[in-house]
C-alpha cells in the first residue's frame, strides 16, 4: 500500500522548560504543497529538523513514507530539504558545489545536476563561485541541491524569508514548477500571503502548538463571507437587513452596512431592499482573506494563555 509522505504523531521537543514543539500532529498527502505558518519562534525550524531526522523528538513519532527518519538512511530515501539556510562553499562554482553534493549523494546524483540548474534558472551562472551570489541565488541553489536526490518530497524552511521582492516573486515560481510536475512540497513560512498563493493546506502553529490545520479553502469557508452594502436610504436598509431571515450581524459603519449573508440570502434581500423602495448603489462580497483568520485564531490562543 502506498505510504504517506509525512505522518507526524504527539510530536514534542523541549529544551529545558521551553516546550518549542508541542504536541503536533500532521498528515501530508502526496501531492499536496503544504504550509506550516507560524510567527517567529512558533516552531517551526524545530518542527522540520525533526522531520528530517536531524535532532530526535522529546516525544511522538514522524513517519516519512511509513518510516522513522530516526532509525534510518533509508527513510530519507525520496526526501530532501534544508532548515534555515543552505550550506555550500563560498569559494567554489555552483556547479562545483552541485558536483561534491552529488557524489556524496552517490547513484545517478551526477546525472541531474544540469537539469537541477535549469530547473532553479542558474545555467549561467553555473560556473560563478557561490560568494559572490545573491540571497536567492544561494536559496535556489539549496534547492537544486535538494532535486539531485530526485525527491518526491521536499522539505523547505521559510524558503521565501530574507529575499527582495524580485527573489521572492522567482522562489514562488519555482515552488509552484515542482509542486506541478507532482513534487509533494511542505514549507514553513510566516508570510500569509505566501501560503494562501502557494498551498493547497496549511497548519497555524503558534507557541509549538496548532491552532488550525486543515485545507485553506475549508478555513476561508468556515470564516463565512461577509457583504456590505451602499444604498440610497441606510437607515431603512439597515431596517430590511434586520427583518430579512438569514442575514446576520448587519451593522452601519462609515463605508455602508456590513453583515454575513450566504449568497442566496443576499439575492432576496436585494429584492426586498427594492421593494422597500430603496436603491442600491453597490454590494459587494467581503471574504475573509487567510492574514484575517491568522490574527482571529492566533488572538483567541492568546486569550487562552493570558
Ligand atoms: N537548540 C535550541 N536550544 C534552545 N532553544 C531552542 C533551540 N532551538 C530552538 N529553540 C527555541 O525554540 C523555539 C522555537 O524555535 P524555532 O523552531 O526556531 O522557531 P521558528 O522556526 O518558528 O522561528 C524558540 O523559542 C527558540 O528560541
Ligand atoms: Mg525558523
Amino acid at each position: 500500500m502506498a505510504q504517506v509522505p509525512v505522518e507526524v504523531r504527539g510530536l514534542v521537543k523541549r529544551y529545558g522548560d521551553l516546550v518549542a514543539v508541542d504536541h503536533v500532529d500532521l498528515t501530508i498527502e502526496e501531492g499536496d504543497v503544504y504550509g506550516y505558518l507560524g510567527p517567529n519562534g512558533a516552531g517551526k525550524t524545530t518542527s522540520l529538523r525533526m522531520m528530517l531526522g536531524l535532532i530526535r523528538p522529546t516525544a511522538g513519532s514522524v513517519r516519512l513514507f511509513g518510516r522513522d527518519p530516526q532509525l534510518s538512511v533509508k527513510a530519507l530515501e525520496g526526501v530532501a530539504g534544508f532548515v534555515e539556510a543552505p550550506r555550500f562553499y563560498p569559494y567554489l562554482s555552483a556547479r562545483r558545489n552541485l558536483e561534491l553534493v552529488a557524489a556524496f549523494d552517490g547513484g545517478d546524483a551526477p546525472s541531474r545536476i544540469d537539469d537541477a540548474l535549469a530547473t532553479v534558472e542558474l545555467t549561467g551562472r553555473a560556473g560563478d563561485k557561490i560568494g559572490g551570489y545573491s540571497h536567492g541565488m544561494r536559496q535556489r541553489l539549496g534547492i537544486a541541491g535538494a532535486l539531485l536526490r530526485n525527491p518526491r518530497l521536499l522539505l523547505l524552511d521559510e524558503p521565501a524569508t530574507g529575499l527582495d521582492p524580485a527573489g521572492m516573486r522567482d522562489m514562488r515560481a519555482l515552488i509552484r514548477r515542482l509542486a506541478d510536475g507532482g513534487m509533494t512540497v511542505v514549507l514553513s513560512s510566516h508570510i500569509m500571503a505566501e501560503v494562501e498563493e502557494l498551498c493547497n493546506k496549511v497548519a497555524i502553529v503558534r507557541s509549538g502548538r496548532i491552532a488550525y490545520e486543515g485545507a485553506i479553502s475549508e478555513l476561508k469557508r468556515t470564516a463565512g463571507s461577509g457583504y456590505r452594502l451602499r444604498t440610497t436610504d441606510d437607515d431603512r436598509a439597515l431596517a430590511v437587513c434586520a427583518a430579512q431571515p438569514g442575514v446576520e450581524d448587519a451593522r452601519l459603519a462609515h463605508d455602508g452596512i456590513h453583515m454575513n449573508a450566504e449568497e442566496a440570502v443576499a439575492a432576496d434581500l436585494s429584492i426586498a431592499l427594492v421593494e422597500s423602495g430603496v436603491g442600491i448603489v453597490e454590494m459587494v462580497r467581503e471574504s475573509a482573506t487567510l492574514e484575517d483568520l491568522f490574527f482571529r485564531l492566533t488572538e483567541d490562543e492568546q486569550a487562552v494563555a493570558v
